[in-house]
């Protein structure tokens, strides 16, 4: 159990890591959207391994939903958050309101081409400005050491590299491997809102990327073994399938021979959408 303090305020959070920084300590900020699971919590013992102070943030980014999505229901147990951040040891916790980060009169929005294009970027118009725009803000609100993003949003994850590269942000930014269930599914916060049966199919997904990757293996060309894997999907119930497909790993493009590669896939348990995504060796 630590003191995990709790600040509201962009100057508080600045005062803190200012304190730190003069002791010479090293910081980790871990941005989230809350509703933690064992996902979060491996970032933060990742953030834990690598700096000497550990910031969370919680912050339910509305730019980065549409008008037709899930920001209302999307998932929000603070005080539960709250007791896991203290059970970890987490120094600090970021918890603005939406006015905080976004005042009357916010104009600004970072866009990403090229990675955010294609794959989400296609399903979800707006999704990735909304998300490059959050994260540069909280990025340079904090100026930590190290930021720490989960790679099961491996779209997001990409993205976030561009824009630390492009903008000059002096933080490393780090990738951290999906943390699944015991059956495989993806941990995600979504997960909470598929009905029993809905979560018995879910591991499917990532069932079907392992068949793909297992299908280039034996020789297949990646377009068969996408489509293979496409209909596998609809075969177990999701749909619409959105996309299943082979990419270069660090583009997201059209992949080159010779570069490392990633299988990735978006689809619909449901009213619930699921993304996974595996490294093709
Ligand atoms: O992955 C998330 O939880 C969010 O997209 C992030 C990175 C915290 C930005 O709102």
């Amino acid at each position: 159990m630590s003191d995990l303090e709790i600040v509201r305020s962009i100057s508080e959070l600045r005062a803190a890591i200012t304190g730190w920084r003069r002791d010479g300590q090293t910081v980790a900020l871990v941005p989230t959207m809350g509703a933690l699971h064992d996902a979060h919590m491996a970032l933060m013992h990742e953030a834990r391994s690598r700096a000497d102070r550990v910031v969370a943030t919680i912050f339910v980014n509305p730019t980065q939903f549409a008008a037709d999505e899930d920001l209302d229901s999307y998932p929000r147990h603070e005080a539960a958050d709250i007791e896991k951040l203290q059970t970890d040891g987490v120094d600090l916790l970021f918890a603005p309101e939406a006015s905080e980060v976004y005042p009357d009169g916010f104009a600004t929005t970072i866009t990403v081409t090229g990675v955010s294009e294609g794959l989400c970027g296609d399903h979800r118009p707006g999704h990735f400005a909304g998300v490059a725009t959050v994260v540069t803000k909280l990025l340079l609100q904090a100026l930590p050491d190290i930021a720490l993003f989960g790679e099961k949003d491996y779209q997001q994850l990409q993205v976030i590299h561009r824009l630390s590269r492009d903008l000059n942000i002096p933080v490393e930014i780090l990738g951290v491997p999906t943390v699944r269930e015991p059956d495989g599914l993806a941990m995600s916060s979504r997960n909470l809102h598929l009905s029993k049966a809905e979560r018995d199919v879910a591991p499917q997904m990532y069932r079907t990327l392992m068949d793909v990757a297992a299908r280039l293996r034996n020789g297949i060309g990646s377009e068969a073994a996408c489509a293979a894997g496409r209909v596998q999907l609809a075969e177990n119930g999701f749909s619409p399938v959105e996309y299943l497909e082979v990419r270069d790993a660090e583009t997201l493009a059209q992949p080159l021979s010779g570069h490392s590669r990633r299988v990735l896939s978006a689809a619909w348990l449901g009213e619930t959408r699921l993304i996974d995504s595996i490294p093709l060796p």
